[in-house]
């Protein structure tokens, strides 16, 4: 019998544009972790509490807004780093609007100390929430708050 997503205990973490440079890309702002430690801290994280993380990257917008379309079928909860793209990209904001599972915008930098135009994203008001600034530790906040809400063990009866 196919599980119900709600069953499943999945999440999508997606890193958007330039984040597959983590580690050797601007590391006095984005600090020293690659995308690989972030992954595996995540996937180790969210197997002690028997979830599964599924992350992408993608330096391509069309990509990620189809990650965001099919992920209802397979995920409870999608955690994203739009990277540039939450600055710009109302298709992106859209998708994320169209999903009925909620969606966690983290950032690894603190946008709101930095230049003006990183000021405003176009993402957070359809998100359930955002956590930005805490470098790998937003990610990690992130999928804390899905895992003690959404757990399949915590929606029974
Ligand atoms: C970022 C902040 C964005 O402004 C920037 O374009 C990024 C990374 C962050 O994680 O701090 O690429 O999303």
């Amino acid at each position: 019998m196919a599980l119900k997503s709600e069953d499943r205990n999945a999440v999508l973490v997606l890193h958007g544009p330039n984040l597959g440079k983590l580690g050797t890309r601007e590391p006095d702002i984005y600090g020293s972790a690659t995308l690989d430690d972030i992954n595996r801290h995540l996937e180790e994280m969210a197997l002690l509490s028997d979830w599964q993380v599924v992350a992408l990257q993608s330096n391509h917008e069309g990509d990620l807004i189809d990650a965001i379309e099919n992920a209802p079928e397979q995920y409870q909860a999608i955690i994203i780093n739009p990277a540039g793209l939450t600055h710009t990209s109302i298709c992106l904001r859209d998708a994320i609007q169209s999903v009925p599972i909620p969606t966690i915008e983290v950032h690894l930098s603190q946008i709101a100390a930095r230049e003006e135009f990183r000021h405003t994203s176009l993402i957070s008001s359809v998100c359930r929430g955002t956590i930005t600034g805490f470098g790998m530790h937003s990610y990690i906040m992130a999928l804390w708050y899905i895992i003690t809400t959404f757990s399949s063990a915590n929606q029974k009866p």
